[in-house]
């Protein structure tokens, strides 16, 4: 008798009875498609109270002169169920993985499908890499207003009343006139700003967009971009002026890059200067191209903002930006800086 009370009774092992079990086990396994169909025939042809289980428990009753033939019979039975078990299984799994794998299969190469969202303008760019060179020597960023008060955009900076910078067919006025609102025509009033509202010594950067009533053609935009700098500080000279805007150009274009100056006039600036860079490698060779305007900050423009002229002096420059990229990158046609087609802003990288 069993030691349970649930356990099948005892069966008769004969050949017949043994290889009937094995093959409705394997037959069971065979038709199994799926790993819960697996599972079923194992649980009715391999797991205990299956007949081949019982069978095999049923070797306690065999006669000890027979237990080597019938244990070879069922161990023989046995272990073919086994291995067909482990095979389907196997077989199994693997296509179930692979059939998931398929269902969720998602193609990474379809581009097509990907919205473009844009990509950052070369301005922005442009003025992102000056900002950076300026702010690695411990610059600060500054920023002003583009509609701008006449007295920070003209005034403070010493232009008089009848400069012709000031007259209508330059400079945007912003109705009522008397209120004296101008879209700025530089950066330069930062300078006056960041005089006004900074602790000496100062060492700014400013790049933003500025207006002038100018053409919209190949080499001009009525909107376009200034990147203004400023220094005062004690005993600041010209040479310190000219060894940053030569940093500038190496950072810039490259080692070869130079600047040189020409001088000028600006009402703010006194030496003032125009200057040049020059670079070996420029479409249509190397040769110099006239790039901002620069000087040293005029005593005037100094006093105006409370600083101490005696004491303190220093440099300003102002650079546009399209004409840097114009010679950088070769952009023949300043209107393709103004129109955002990302067409053009993808030939500079940064697409997002
Ligand atoms: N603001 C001047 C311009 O717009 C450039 C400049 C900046 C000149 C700083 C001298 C000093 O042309």
């Amino acid at each position: 008798m069993s030691d349970s009370p649930h356990a099948p009774e005892p069966a008769e092992i004969t050949p017949d009875a043994v290889a009937a079990a094995v093959d409705a086990a394997l037959a069971a396994i065979a038709a199994a498609t799926s790993t819960t169909e697996l599972k079923a025939a194992r649980a009715s042809h391999v797991a205990d109270g299956s007949p081949l289980a019982v069978l095999n428990a049923s070797m306690r009753q065999v006669a000890p002169e027979h237990k080597a033939t019938f244990g070879k019979l069922i161990g023989q039975g046995r272990a073919r169920v086994n291995q067909a078990l482990a095979a389907k299984e196997s077989e199994l799994a693997q296509a179930e993985t692979a059939a998931r794998l398929e269902a969720e299969r998602v193609d990474i190469t379809a581009l097509a499908s990907r919205s473009r969202v844009g990509a950052r303008h070369p301005l922005s760019l442009m003025q992102e890499q000056i900002s950076d060179i300026f702010v690695g020597m411990g610059w600060e960023i500054a920023e002003g207003p583009e509609l701008e008060h006449e007295w920070f955009n003209f005034d403070a900076l010493n232009f008089d009343e009848d400069h012709p910078a000031r007259q209508e067919q330059d400079t945007f006025y912003v109705d009522p006139t008397s209120r004296h609102l101008v879209m700025r025509t530089h950066t330069s009033p930062v300078q006056v700003r960041s005089m006004l509202d900074r602790e000496l010594p100062i060492y700014v950067l400013c790049p933003g967009r500025v207006y002038r009533t100018d053409e919209f053609d190949a080499t001009h935009l009525p909107v376009f971009t200034q990147v203004e700098g400023l220094v005062v500080d004690k005993g600041i000279t010209m040479a310190h002026l000219k060894g940053t805007l030569d940093h500038l150009a190496q950072q810039l274009f490259g080692a070869e890059a130079k600047t040189r100056l020409r001088t000028n006039y600006f009402p703010f600036t006194e030496p003032s200067a125009e200057f040049d860079l020059w670079h070996p490698t420029f479409k249509g060779g190397a040769r110099w191209i006239e790039w901002g305007g620069c000087g040293m900050v005029n005593p005037n423009v100094l006093r105006a903002a409370g600083i101490d002229p005696e004491i303190y002096s220093g440099f300003a420059f102002g650079i546009g930006v399209e004409r840097a990229l114009m010679f950088r990158s070769d952009v023949k046609d300043m209107r393709d800086m103004a129109e955002g087609d990302v067409r053009f802003s993808e030939q500079f990288g940064m697409v997002v």
